[in-house]
């Protein structure tokens, strides 16, 4: 049977228990997706293994609008209930058959969440932080989407805490503003909504004082007391500098004692290596690596998370993925905006630290990596890191830096007042990077990353070599590059996986041009709006999927590529080539991939629109 990730697990539409189902089903059911209209996907994209060491998995209804333990309700006394009959994971909802790809929306209403006995356990989740930008603008949004797509245990409850003095009832009304419902705007909305923000309560503390952390673990347990487990997640949404010391405080004064307690950490993990094995080393003496989850939210993005099942779900791509038939392979960030009210801490990190060290070199490894043995995180994170082990140090010579400066209107990197006078933090960076492996040696991996450029976009691209002998050649003139096969990943906007090719044109004689194998996510697929990517990986955390974050040993090695770097900028004060705001960058990049016999292809891309 295939199963879905993340999908209802439930009876079948005409079966008995299908029929206990729908009376069971309060009245405020929240809406389901909607099933695809064309055939779903191969197996390996949706259907995820557990985590390893991961219980049977467990079937109980979800947490969603229809509210199985109302919130704010008088906790009972705790009480040593003993575990479900089969013990922790057995399969307590004995009801109807599971749900398969033919009955997804008609009845089936329970949710597979692995690992865990989620009748017997409550879940809180806590945003350290939670007065902060990333939590108002992407953790509680995908917490509720969580929420309201029926996905979390029945028994959850969202905690705020940061130093900012507020009530529960100001911290609904701070992050409901925020909140949006992604799949049917039309239905339920906004009863979803006051049902979510009844879950959530705030605590206002400091982070390096044990006493918030106390009274925050004292609400929790109010909540929790209603069953004998409790499992709890931290997100750390805050800066840098009290990473430490929350985590600390998290881990030591508020763990629960009942059950797991894991910790997602955001970056930046720190400023290069020394610094970051400073933090690993910290954050070790409260937690075990298990217990921390280091979030790349670009993991988390739909087009990334399928990188995996088209090399290896497709003959087709597997054969030509080699130094044998790709010449270059780019992977480009580009963004229309600049730091505007996040120069503060841009500057201490500049792009490379902010998005290629990490986002981009996430990509390239996932993408360059051998099979792994299993879906595995282990066997996937096994194949990643020898990718980045295998990868030449990336030296000075190998890159290009800039910065943004004012274009009319449009203000400078320079003109923003949190950022220092003369800064010399690069917005742009392209990198030249080798893998010294069989499959890769010599390919050139291009990365691009840049803020304030022309247009918003992420893509990879994959430049094919040259037909030997190609019997075309006097119909496709001198530039040779122009008529290369060439398969482009775009993350985003407007997910899209095409193959350029060249195609005689219709009609009498023989012209070629080159044109498109497409598959437009927003045509092909008819759903409202693909899932962000903190959906994904907090659904992921609460499943206990570590498939999706860094391992320790990655992030060790992917500083050790960019630590040299980083430091001979910095010591050298090189200054970065300066492009005007709304560009498409320094001309240092054209002259860094012409070095390797490579045209960055999104510059193609705007010539053939
Ligand atoms: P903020 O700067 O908004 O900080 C979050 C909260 O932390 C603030 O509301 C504030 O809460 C507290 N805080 C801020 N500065 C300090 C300080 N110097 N000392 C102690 N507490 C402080 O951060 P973001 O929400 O933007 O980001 C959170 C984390 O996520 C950071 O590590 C950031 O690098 C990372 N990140 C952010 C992204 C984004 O788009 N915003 C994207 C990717 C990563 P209070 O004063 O109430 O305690
Ligand atoms: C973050 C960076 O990690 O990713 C930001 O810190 C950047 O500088 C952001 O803007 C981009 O994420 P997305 O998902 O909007 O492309």
């Amino acid at each position: 049977m295939q199963q879905l990730r993340g999908r209802p697990q439930g009876a079948c539409p005409g079966s008995a228990a299908a029929a206990a189902q729908q009376q069971r089903r309060p009245a405020a059911l929240p809406p389901r997706r909607a099933a695809p209209r064309r055939a779903a996907p191969a197996a390996p994209a949706l259907s995820r293994p557990a985590a390893p060491g991961a219980a049977p998995r467990s079937r109980v209804r979800a947490a969603a609008a229809t509210d199985g333990v109302p919130a704010g309700r008088a906790p009972a006394a705790p009480e040593a209930r003993p575990p479900s009959p089969g013990g922790a994971g057995s399969d307590v909802d004995a009801d109807g058959a599971p749900c398969d790809l033919s009955n997804l929306d008609q009845g089936c209403q329970d949710y597979n969440l692995p690992d865990n006995d989620w009748e017997h356990s409550s879940l809180s989740i806590c945003v350290l932080g939670a007065s902060g930008d990333l939590a108002k603008k992407k953790i509680f949004p995908a917490l509720f989407a969580l929420y309201y797509e029926g996905l979390l245990p029945p028994n959850v409850q969202f905690y705020g805490y940061a130093r900012t003095k507020m009530s529960d009832e100001a911290f609904r009304e701070m992050i409901g503003g925020t909140l949006a419902c992604r799949i049917d705007a039309r239905e339920r909305c906004g009863e979803a909504q006051e049902k979510f923000l009844q879950r959530c309560f705030y605590q206002a503390g400091s982070y390096d004082q044990a006493a918030g952390f106390s009274a925050l673990s004292v609400r929790m347990a109010s909540q929790e007391a209603v069953l004998p487990r409790a499992n709890r997640i931290f997100f750390l949404s805050i800066p840098p500098n009290v990473f430490l010391d929350a985590a600390g405080n998290a881990a030591d004064v508020a763990s629960s004692r009942t059950g797991w307690t894991r910790v997602i950490v955001e970056k930046p993990f720190g400023r290069d290596a020394a610094s970051s094995r400073e933090l690993a080393d910290g954050l070790s003496r409260h937690l075990s690596e298990d217990q921390i989850y280091r979030i790349d939210h670009y993991l988390g993005k739909e087009l990334i998370e399928n990188l995996t099942v088209l090399r290896f779900s497709n003959s087709v791509f597997e054969p030509l993925w080699s130094r044998q038939h790709i010449r270059n392979v780019q992977v480009i960030f580009s963004e229309d905006f600049g730091t505007e009210g996040r120069g503060g801490y841009f500057d201490r990190y500049g792009i490379i630290r902010d998005v290629i060290q990490n986002h981009l070199l996430q990509i390239l490894a996932l993408f360059a990596m051998e099979q792994p043995v299993s879906l595995d995180a282990e066997d996937i994170r096994n194949e990643k890191v020898k990718v980045l082990r295998s990868m030449k140090v990336v030296g000075p010579e190998d890159v290009v830096v800039g910065q943004y400066r004012a274009r009319g209107k449009l203000p400078g990197y320079l003109d923003d007042d949190t950022v220092p006078k003369g800064s010399l933090t690069p917005t742009f960076a392209a990198v030249a990077m080798f893998i010294d492996n069989a499959r890769w040696d010599g390919v050139p991996f291009l990365l691009k990353a840049g803020k304030a450029l022309h247009r918003r976009y992420a893509e990879i691209r994959v430049q094919f070599r040259h037909v030997p002998g190609n019997l075309y050649r006097s119909k496709q003139g001198s530039n040779l590059d122009a008529h290369t096969n060439e398969l482009v990943i775009r993350i985003q906007p407007q997910e899209a996986i095409y193959l350029k090719i060249n195609n005689k044109v219709p009609g009498l004689g023989l012209r070629l041009d080159t044109s498109r194998l497409d598959l437009q996510y927003n045509t092909a697929y008819q759903q409202a709006a693909l899932p962000d990517a903190y959906e994904r990986l907090l659904l992921d955390v609460v499943q206990g999927d570590k498939r999706l974050f860094i391992r320790a040993d990655e992030l060790e090695a992917a500083w050790s590529l960019y630590t040299p770097l980083l430091h001979s900028l910095e010591r050298q004060k090189v200054a970065p080539e300066l492009y005007p705001y709304g560009s498409r960058g320094p001309v240092g990049a054209h002259y860094l991939a012409a070095k390797y016999g490579v045209r960055w292809g999104d510059l193609n891309e705007e010539e053939d629109e």
